[in-house]
């Protein structure tokens, strides 16, 4: 069949890289892609929020299954676009619909949906501008730290976590009257901070049946020891050791079930992935947030260690037959370290010439491109995110040594990577997981 994907991320590449493995697929196509996907795919010069130049191209390309990567073009209603219109009836798609991803699209649904539903989460209020000096009183007797949540996109950076009541009360201010995220901030969340550590987990869905997909660890912060601002993701670790059998089993029970569940009553039929974002507090899972998509970095730790047949899953989601499929894990452990460029998650420039790509790269590494584009024969960095190096090893401690190792060779100007990927995780592999 003929595919098209659409971003231009390392979760791209990841896609792309499993996508042509399969026997399945005759030619991808990705909208508009990288340098990573421009090597195994065609590239094509569209962006993935036009829809209507997509739609000429999946006329042109007799495209048969459309992947979604990145939330905007789904919060943008792209899976509606397509199937409102007669012409495209026979378009498998997957991705959700604009009512599936405000699951992302809006903090303050996905609160609400996750209190109607019973589904363990930090504790909230939504406010307005109209509503700021409740708001306002509602800081006074709330504990510390105080999140604070946009509720639209707001390209990552849409969460305060305010340490004292006069900063959270300023942040609430530039929010809702001065449009600090513009009209993402029309409403925000205040909500509980929640202890714990972090982890993700990937739901992929057809509206009916699911497969949970392997879980991920992501490394936010530019610093390691976890300091400094936040980016996209400078890692990722799978399987996360400290996830086990009885903790996956509540994470299911508690939180995947009722969550598709809660689409379903709600009349939301869903039909793609959720990244649950959990914070595991004592071995109790907590919902921090939704993404209608896959996780970047986590999908460049994720699918080395899927076996199955990729577009088999894809296209069985799309058609609503995933329950005859079956999900095949390796059991190596995935740890992936990304190269950024040098300024970010700050200023930082693109261009820089990469150099290490490709040569004697070992069996065990893939190397993903993100931020990357092909120019004149050459690749050079575009983007702030530039690679991801994954490694497979028989343990996290070989997995770790080698994507650092792989992750020294490749350079560019001003080349920044954490050190510490997967560290923190070591003294959970002691017989916890097989
Ligand atoms: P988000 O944009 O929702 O992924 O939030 C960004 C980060 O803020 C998360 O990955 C968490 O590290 C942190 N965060 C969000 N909500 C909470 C919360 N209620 N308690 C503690 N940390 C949070
Ligand atoms: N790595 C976090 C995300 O994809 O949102």
């Amino acid at each position: 069949m003929n595919i098209l994907l659409l971003g231009s991320g390392g979760r791209e590449h990841a896609f792309a890289w499993k996508i042509t493995q399969s026997p399945l697929c005759r030619c991808l196509f990705v909208a508009p892609g990288n340098a990573g996907t421009a090597a195994i795919a065609t590239n094509l010069p569209i962006g993935y929020n036009d829809f209507e130049r997509l739609a000429e191209a999946v006329r042109e390309h007799h495209i048969d299954l459309l992947v979604v990567g990145p939330e905007e073009p789904l919060v943008r209603g792209v899976r509606d676009y397509f199937t409102n219109q007669e012409a495209f009836r026979h378009l498998l798609i997957v991705g959700p619909d604009a009512a599936g991803a405000q699951l992302e699209g809006s903090k303050d649904f996905s609160k609400r949906f996750m209190h109607r539903h019973g589904i363990p989460t930090a504790a909230s209020r939504t406010f307005t501008a109209e509503t700021l000096s409740e708001g306002l009183t509602y800081l006074e007797t709330h504990a510390l730290p105080i999140v604070l949540k946009a509720d639209g996109l707001a390209a990552g950076k849409g969460v305060i976590i305010a340490e004292t009541r006069n900063e959270a009360g300023e942040t609430l201010k530039d929010m809702l009257v001065h449009a600090k995220f513009g009209e993402a901030s029309r409403k925000v969340v205040i909500e509980q901070f929640l202890r714990g550590i972090e982890l993700s987990v990937f739901v992929l869905t057809d509206g009916t049946s699911y497969k949970i997909l392997p879980e991920a660890k992501d490394y936010k912060r530019i610093g390691e020891g976890d300091t400094g601002p936040n980016t996209g993701g400078m890692g990722a670790v799978s399987p996360v050791p400290f996830a086990d059998e009885e903790f996956l089993a509540k994470v299911e029970q508690t939180i995947v079930r009722p969550t598709l569940d809660g689409l379903r009553t709600e009349g939301i039929h869903y039909v793609g992935f959720i990244f649950i974002g959990l914070m595991n507090d004592h071995g109790t899972p907590y919902v921090i947030e939704y993404n209608a998509r896959m996780g970047d970095p986590e999908t460049e730790a994720v699918l080395p260690r899927i076996e199955s047949d990729w577009v088999a899953l894809l296209t069985a989601t799309a058609r609503g037959t995933l329950h005859e499929e079956s999900l095949t894990i390796g059991s190596q452990t995935a740890v992936t370290t990304v190269l950024v460029a040098g300024g970010y998650p700050g200023e930082y420039e693109k261009g820089q010439e990469i150099s290490g790509l490709g040569e004697n790269t070992p069996e065990n590494i893939t190397v993903f491109h993100a931020g990357t584009l092909a120019q004149d024969g050459r690749v050079v960095t575009n983007g702030g995110r530039v690679l991801a190096v994954t490694a497979l090893g028989d343990s996290l401690e070989t997995a770790r040594a080698a994507s650092q190792e792989a992750a020294a060779t490749i350079n560019f100007a001003g080349k920044q990577f954490r050190k510490d990927i997967g560290k923190d995780l070591m003294q959970f592999t002691v017989n916890s997981y097989q």
